[in-house]
């Protein structure tokens, strides 16, 4: 009794009022209400299942994709204070990062970590989907966006992969455009887009460049946006309620 009244005095004062907007939340309206004007739970659905909620449900992956992104978006743009896209200073800048920028060779390595980490975490985060089911209807549009998103990954780790201009980068891109130009009709045309002539040079060095550090992050941004947004409009993770004991 002394408790609630407590809440009461609390929940009805001006301060408590021009903060949250809502009572306590130990009624069904309240609890709504706490969930709709709050800026970060307003991103979960006002119900959700309790199965949703175990972590071995969905193991956070598609969370962790997400904070990997944002370490690469970090780390990238302080890699980008010393990296010069040039075929004469690539590979020096590199080097120097590496050897003589304080903690350059951490951020580096985070950023290369982060990356090797993405891909990984998006292809489990994607077996996980598959195997919850989903991917069926009515998500299976999030399905294609994610399959976008995969593409986009792996489309930001093979373009960032020339960048060091090393003897790995040269000849690991070499091939890997060499077996795009096989696509059956595209393929040689595709290659030449991607290259920007008919060998790797200055010109693919600056290709994969932009690529890597405006037009993929920017388009992850997006289309990341657009999965999370449309995750919270299909009412939250698939997972379905089950009697205890038997989920
Ligand atoms: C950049 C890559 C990606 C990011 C950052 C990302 C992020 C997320 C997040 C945060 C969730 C909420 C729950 C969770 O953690 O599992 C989610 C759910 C989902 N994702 Fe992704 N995702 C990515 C790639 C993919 C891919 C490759 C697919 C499949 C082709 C996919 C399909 C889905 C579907 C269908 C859901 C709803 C799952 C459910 O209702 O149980 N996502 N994603």
């Amino acid at each position: 009794m002394a408790q609630s009244k407590l809440v009461k005095g609390l929940t009805h004062s001006r301060v408590w009022r021009s903060l949250f907007r809502h009572g306590w939340p130990d009624n069904p309206l309240d609890r709504s209400l706490t969930m709709t004007s709050n800026i970060f739970f307003h991103l979960h659905p006002v119900k959700v299942s309790r199965k949703s909620l175990r972590w071995q449900y969905s193991f956070g992956l598609g969370v962790v994709a997400t904070i990997l992104y944002g370490v690469l978006i970090f780390t990238g743009v302080l890699l980008m204070f010393y990296y010069v896209p040039s075929v004469e200073r690539a590979y020096p800048s590199m080097k120097e990062i590496q050897l003589s920028v304080p903690l350059g060779q951490f951020t580096r390595n985070m950023h290369r970590w982060a990356a090797h980490g993405m891909v990984l975490v998006v292809i489990l985060h994607m077996v996980r989907v598959f195997y919850t089911g989903a991917y069926k209807p009515p998500r299976q549009f999030n399905w294609v966006i994610g399959v976008i998103l995969l593409l986009f990954t792996l489309g930001a780790s093979f373009t960032g992969y020339l960048l060091p201009w090393d003897q790995l980068s040269f000849w690991a891109i070499t091939v890997g455009t060499n077996i795009a130009s096989y696509a059956p009709g595209a393929g040689p045309v595709m290659r030449e887009i991607l290259l920007g002539g008919t060998e790797v040079g200055q010109d693919t060095l600056i290709r994969f460049y932009t690529l890597h550090i405006a037009l993929l992050p920017l388009s992850l941004a997006l289309v990341v946006s657009l999965h999370l947004w449309r995750v919270r409009k299909d009412g939250g993770l698939a997972a379905t309620e089950v009697p205890d004991g038997e989920g």
